[in-house]
């Protein structure tokens, strides 16, 4: 695998690739990589096809108050994961080139990122939609991949690849969970054990609402219910709404496909995680 670091090596990076007919997939990360990455690169293969990542913290998508400076840091052990999954190039773009002196451009998706993170972290999504049209300019993959994980995320990106008309295909690659059902993160390290074992409250308490509505129970109860749940276990809930899948706005149609989501924090980290709850058939 190629590491990479600036636009020129990029560009002719990418050509080699790209001889001989291959087309290109991109996964866009933050490094810190665990299975769920490792899961895109994997659903990203294909015969004829070439696999770029990324890894790049950006500092944009990161409020005043975050963890910007603490973000785990692990581009050494990175790239070997990346060379072991068969990925073909790794892009590593500095600060400098992602967003040199005088750089003074904003891409803002409304709707869709307004509501759930887009209200607990104003300008998040400005962030992450900037950096990732930058990405997609730079490396120009014919399709890019991210995990259902950060579903209003994808849901950000794929309107602004509609909207600007990137031409790049979008595909959502469903959660990599730990075998207790744990969503994999990046800032899953800063739990302690206590957290840590705390955690698993987030995607049960999800499953117990997700089924109770999809069998047709009285969503308000459920979601009440794993409130209580998290409330339990010693989480802060942020936000704990159903969805709908496509709009993100209040999921008060059963017989369209719908997502639970919830954002929480234990002790100083926040978790997110999201479960589908399928249409109702004769709703
Ligand atoms: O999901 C992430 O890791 C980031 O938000 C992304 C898409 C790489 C943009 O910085």
């Amino acid at each position: 695998m190629q590491t990479i670091r600036t636009l020129e090596a990029l560009r002719s990076g990418i050509g080699a690739l790209r001889d001989g007919g291959a087309s290109v997939a991109l996964v866009p990360t933050m490094g810190a990589l665990h299975a769920g990455h490792l899961a895109l690169i994997e659903a990203a293969k294909r015969p004829g096809r070439k696999v770029v990542a990324s890894i790049f913290v950006n500092p944009t998508q990161f409020g005043p108050n975050e963890d910007l400076s603490r973000y785990p840091r692990r581009e050494a052990a990175d790239a070997r994961m990346l060379t072991e999954a068969g990925c073909d190039l790794l892009w590593l773009p500095p600060v400098e080139v992602m967003y040199p002196a005088g750089f003074a451009t904003k891409i803002s998706v409304s709707g869709v990122s307004e509501g759930l993170d887009g209200i607990s972290r104003p300008g998040h999504f400005d962030g992450v939609a900037t950096v990732v049209a930058k990405l997609f300019n730079q490396v120009r993959p014919d399709i890019a991949l991210f995990g259902e994980k950060d579903f209003q995320q994808l849901a950000v990106i794929r309107q602004m690849v509609a909207d600007l008309d990137f031409g790049i295909e979008i595909q959502g690659v469903p959660t990599q969970r730990d075998d207790d059902g744990l969503a994999l993160s990046s800032r899953n390290i800063y739990l302690d054990d206590a957290q840590r074992a705390a955690a698993v409250a987030l995607p049960r308490a999800l499953g117990v609402a997700a089924k109770a509505i999809a069998r047709g129970d009285d969503a308000d109860g459920a979601l009440a219910s794993a409130r209580e749940a998290l409330i339990a276990a010693g989480f802060v809930v942020d936000y704990l709404e159903l969805v709908d899948a496509l709009t993100l706005t209040p999921g008060t149609d059963p017989a369209r496909a719908r997502r639970l989501v919830a954002a929480a924090k234990i002790g100083a980290t926040r978790l997110i995680d999201n479960l589908a709850v399928p249409p109702r058939e004769h709703a």
